[in-house]
């Protein structure tokens, strides 16, 4: 079956002023609906595909057909990347930070909550061209990664599991912040949803 568009968890104008309700609508319903169409639509060439989960597919593309591998890396990659990136954020949430396991596990990666948000907004402002900056969780080690991608390359492909991920392609941010990144990564962090981090954080 084909894999849709996944519904928000809150209205497009649910994270103003932080995130604008013009960005959100075309994001979520052009850009993510374009990635979802494109998706499929290489699937359709393999359509046993289908029945895999769209992060298993990525796990391993060398797996994947050679005739649709760069569109499912690219489509499929845009499909999974915007899911997480939707659920890491949460309307109301002003001054929130990471508890519990979560804390623990940024403690000791990263010293200090502030000193991770230093280095991530860094590696997010400084990321040069399209991609995505993540935290993400080596499978046999306890400590926590930032690292970024390009393009709509997923973490899941380089055998990290994400746990948290900003969107930076501008696309996410042109309307309202025009070049201005680091404004943009600023407004993000008000809205950054720590519960489903810890959530990722535990299952990974
Ligand atoms: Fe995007």
């Amino acid at each position: 079956m084909a894999h849709l568009l996944p519904k928000l968890s809150y209205t497009y104008d649910a994270l103003e002023p932080y995130i604008d309700a013009k960005t959100m609508e075309i994001h979520h319903s052009k850009h993510h609906q374009t990635y979802t169409d494109k998706f499929n639509a290489a699937l359709e060439k393999h359509p046993e595909l289908f029945e895999k989960a769209p992060q298993d597919l990525l796990k391993d593309t060398s797996k994947i057909p050679e005739d649709i591998r760069q569109a499912v890396i690219n489509h499929g990659g845009g499909y999974v990347n915007h899911n997480l990136f939707w659920e890491f954020l949460r309307p109301g949430q002003e001054n929130n930070t990471p508890q519990g396991a979560l804390l623990e596990a940024i403690n000791k990666s990263f010293t200090s909550f502030e000193n991770f948000k230093t280095i991530f907004t860094n590696e997010a402002s400084l990321k040069f061209g399209s991609g995505w900056t993540w935290l993400c969780k080596k499978a046999s080690e306890e400590k926590l990664v930032i690292i970024s991608t390009s393009n709509q390359d997923s973490p899941l492909s380089q055998g990290l599991t994400p746990i948290m991920t900003i969107d930076i392609w501008e696309h996410a941010y042109y309307l309202k912040h025009q070049n201005r990144r680091p404004e943009y990564i600023e407004n993000w962090w008000k809205v950054a949803n720590w519960a489903k981090a810890e959530e990722l954080l535990k299952q990974a």
